[in-house]
């Protein structure tokens, strides 16, 4: 049965079938189907030939459609055939529902007649599967597990049944499958299944072409992209740029250096990729030196760095991420040594005080130098530098020994400030010194010295017993007893007497004392050894000779030997009566046993009969005329002679020369009237002292003069050739010793000097007499009350100079 022209021959099969199966269900009631989207003028039924009813009776009984509602019709009747007037869509008019169905009434009229009419729209696949978007953002974290699944969004087909969305595919990916399932209401929809874990870090975005497609046909699909966003999952830990870190660092860097930056990376993103560096493992000597930067792993000096006191250091940083993974990593920091520290000297043993004996190269003590530097730093040259006997020898390892390089005296240097320098190699070299103080003990190496290689002295004869001689010094240098000196003497004889008579010593002041009083005309000198000990164990000595010479004393007056004044007849000279003036009459002979000045003998007339007559030679004794002698002199002249030595005070004798003026002995008278008158002798004697005192002053003149022109010519000397000859029969046996010129000794030599500058003032005599007869230096000053008429050599008085008294030096020596 056809129903519809331009159908084909398949579908005209169709359709039959259905009308037979709709006629047959609505009892009268027809029923058509058509395909939507048909052209318009399709006739898709006879309603008359269905109903049997002719085209006339159709039009006489006004037939016609009507539908339920007032909507479109989209179909009419032309003659008795059904026609499409409009088009049909069935998606619009039924949407997604499985049948879709338009009702009309077939209204005839005359007699009313109402047949219902169905018309069955039938879907063609005119609608491609549509997804919502054009894109489904998926975001999937990459820690997402596998077999994750992800609802994707349904995609839509307008078309129902096998035009209705039939399959999903996913387009080939590393990652995700397509899992398929179907709805309660028959629709179909899709998950995106995990199938490898996913890494962000690998691949951070995705995108899948996923296709839908219906079973129409043709078959029609429709295609959206899934674009997935791997989020981060923090599940990378921070990784250091190394594991261990090596670093070297130089002792005392400033606070504030910077030793090394550790750095860590982590590959997540955001917090957790954020890395923060701290010390995970530390010991908290490192953690007052070190501190690490939070931000920069920089990590820094905060304390100072001793060398000395460590010198490696292993820290552990730990960088973690914001979400608390963490990883470590090893930082070993060597300390370089600077050479900050100087060497030390310990004195490990010093044997003092050292004796002075000790031969050169004499351990005195043992010297220990430490640097606590490393290396070059530490290597120390230790040395003495001063000017001292004493070296360091370097022994084993930084031990050095100090030894004496010369013999010592500790009576030159007795301590030694000794000064030990020890000095590094380092770069600049760092030093030390430290002094010590040596002290040199006493050995009794030396013996007393006395200050004199010889001592002499001298002392007047008829000393005190005990009085003091001359006292010796030895002196020692060495320390306490080996310095304490002790006198003695030497054991000796002098003249057959032990020495120990004589004189006697203290042995701790060394003072000689005399035992006895000594006698000039006995012995003039003796010789004492005197011994120094010290006390020293052994001790030592010295020994040296004290001479004593004993120096003659005034003690002994003048003896006259002629005229010999013992017996009672006078000795009488007879002078010529023509004896002229200057002629020798007679010599007074005397000697004194003292010797020097003390026997120098003047003479003098202190009276005489006629006191202008005669005149003595001062010191040759000799009496001479002074005029011619006349007739009318008396015969018989007495003088009285003072022979008077030079000592200090000096003694005189007195003794009464007689002479007779007469060519004849027989006019000698009787020897009894040539006694002294004694009444006319007191006019003498104011004669002979006038006399005197004028010839005094005037030999004072003469030699003041004479000593005066000898000072111009400055040629201080003037000789008095004061000898005399005295026949050796006159001397006395016990003055044999006396040298062979008599009494005085020798030639005596006067030296007058002016002292320089002064004309006037001192006026000394200086001879060549052995200098050591007077006590050197002995002054001898005229003494107020020495009225002396005698010529006295030590009180001359100087006018010119006004004063008093002055002061005249008298040494007499022996020429012998
Ligand atoms: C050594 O030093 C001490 C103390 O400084 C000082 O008293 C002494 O005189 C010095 N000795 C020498 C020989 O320099
Ligand atoms: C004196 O010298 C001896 C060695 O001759 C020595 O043993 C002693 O200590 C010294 N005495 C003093 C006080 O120095
Ligand atoms: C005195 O000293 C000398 C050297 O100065 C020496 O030869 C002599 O033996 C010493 N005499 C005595 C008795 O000690």
């Amino acid at each position: 049965m056809v129903k519809s022209k331009g159908i084909s021959h398949f579908r005209a099969v169709f359709w039959i079938t259905c009308v037979a199966v709709f006629v047959r269900t609505c009892y009268g009631d027809l029923s058509y189907s058509v395909s939507e989207e048909i052209k318009e003028g399709t006739v898709f039924g006879n309603i008359a030939k269905d109903l049997g009813l002719g085209v006339k009776a159709l039009s006489d009984r006004k037939a016609r459609i009507d539908m339920e509602s007032d909507d479109k019709r989209f179909c009419d009747l032309r003659g008795g055939e059904l026609v499409i007037t409009e088009r049909i869509d069935r998606e619009e008019l039924c949407g997604s529902k499985p049948s879709c169905m338009l009702n009309y009434e077939f209204v005839l009229e005359n007699p009313l007649e109402l047949h219902r009419i169905a018309l069955q729209i039938e879907d063609i696949n005119d609608n491609s599967p549509r997804f919502p978007k054009s894109e489904i953002k998926l975001e999937i974290r990459e820690s997402a597990d596998k077999g994750a699944r992800f609802p994707l969004d349904e995609a839509h087909d307008s078309d129902v049944g096998r035009n209705g969305i039939q399959a999903y595919s996913l387009e080939k990916n590393d990652y995700f499958i397509l899992s398929v399932h179907s709805n309660s209401d028959g629709g179909k929809y899709c998950e995106l299944v995990l199938d490898t874990e996913l890494d962000r870090e690998q691949q951070e975005e995705l995108s899948l072409l996923l296709t839908a497609s219906d079973g129409g046909s043709p078959q029609r699909s429709g295609t959206t992209v899934i674009r997935v966003i791997v989020l981060d999952a923090n599940d990378n830990l921070p990784v250091f740029s190394q594991p261990i870190y090596k670093v070297s660092l130089p002792e005392n860097s400033p606070v504030g250096s910077v030793v090394l930056t550790v750095t860590a990376t982590d590959a997540d993103e955001g917090a957790n990729g954020e890395v923060t560096y701290d010390f995970s493992r530390i010991s908290d000597k490192a953690a007052r030196l070190f501190s690490i930067d939070e931000v920069t792993g920089e990590i820094r000096v905060i304390g100072s760095i001793d060398y000395e006191e460590k010198y490696e250091y292993e820290l552990r940083v730990q960088a973690k991420d914001g979400a608390g993974l963490a990883s470590q990593a090893k930082v070993n920091i060597d300390i370089t040594d600077v050479n900050d520290n100087a060497p030390v000297i310990h004195i490990k043993s010093l044997n003092v005080p050292i004796p002075e004996n000790v031969a050169p190269g004499t351990e005195i003590g043992i010297i220990n130098v430490q640097d606590k530097d490393t290396g070059g730093n530490k290597q120390i040259r230790c040395s003495v530098r001063q000017n001292v006997p004493f070296k360091l020898n370097p022994s084993i390892k930084n031990y050095y020994t100090l030894v004496t390089t010369a013999y010592l005296d500790r009576e030159l240097v007795g301590d030694y400030n000794v000064t030990i320098t020890a000095t590094d190699e380092g770069s600049p070299p760092l030093s030390s010194s430290k002094t010590i103080h040596l002290s040199v003990s006493d050995v009794n190496d030396n013996a007393p010295v006395f200050e004199h290689q010889s001592y002499s002295t001298y002392v007047t004869e008829n000393n005190k017993p005990g009085s003091s001689v001359c006292s010796v010094t030895a002196r020692d240098p060495d320390w306490r007893q080996n310095g304490t000196v002790f006198y003695s003497l030497l054991p000796s004889e002098v003249n057959g007497v032990p020495v120990s008579s004589y004189v006697s010593i203290n042995g701790d002041t060394g003072v000689i004392h005399a035992v006895r009083a000594f006698d000039y005309e006995q012995f003039r000198s003796f010789k004492v050894q005197v011994v120094a000990r010290d006390n020293g164990s052994p001790p030592l000595s010295s020994n040296v000779t004290v001479s004593v010479f004993i120096t003659d004393e005034n003690d002994n007056s003048p003896q006259i030997l002629y005229p010999t004044p013992e017996g009672n007849s006078f000795m009488t000279e007879m002078v010529p009566k023509a004896a002229l003036s200057g002629s020798l009459v007679s010599k007074v002979i005397a000697v004194d046993a003292d010797s020097g000045q003390n026997a120098w003998l003047s003479y003098q007339i202190v009276k005489s009969t006629d006191p202008g007559l005669f005149t003595i030679g001062l010191h040759s004794g000799e009496i001479r005329a002074q005029r011619d002698i006349s007739e009318s002199d008396s015969m018989k002249q007495n003088l009285v002679i003072s022979v008077k030595d030079n000592g200090q005070p000096s003694l005189s004798t007195t003794c009464a020369v007689y002479l007779l003026i007469s060519d004849n002995l027989a006019e000698v008278p009787e020897l009894k009237d040539m006694s002294y008158e004694e009444s006319n002798s007191k006019l003498t004697s104011y004669l002979i002292i006038a006399l005197v005192s004028v010839s005094t002053f005037f030999l004072t003149f003469i030699i003041l003069i004479v000593a005066i022109r000898i000072c111009h010519r400055r040629k201080p000397r003037l000789l008095f050739d004061g000898a005399v000859a005295i026949p050796s029969a006159y001397l006395p046996p016990n003055y044999a010793d006396v040298d062979g010129t008599g009494t005085l000794r020798s030639v005596y030599n006067y030296d007058a000097y002016m002292t320089t500058g002064s004309r006037t003032s001192d006026f000394k005599f200086v001879t060549s007499y052995n200098d050591n007869t007077l006590p050197s230096g002995t002054t001898l000053k005229r003494s107020p009350g020495d009225n002396s008429d005698c010529l006295n050599f030590t009180s001359l008085d100087f006018p010119e100079n006004g004063s008093k008294y002055s002061t005249l030096q008298v040494k007499l020596g022996s020429m012998g």
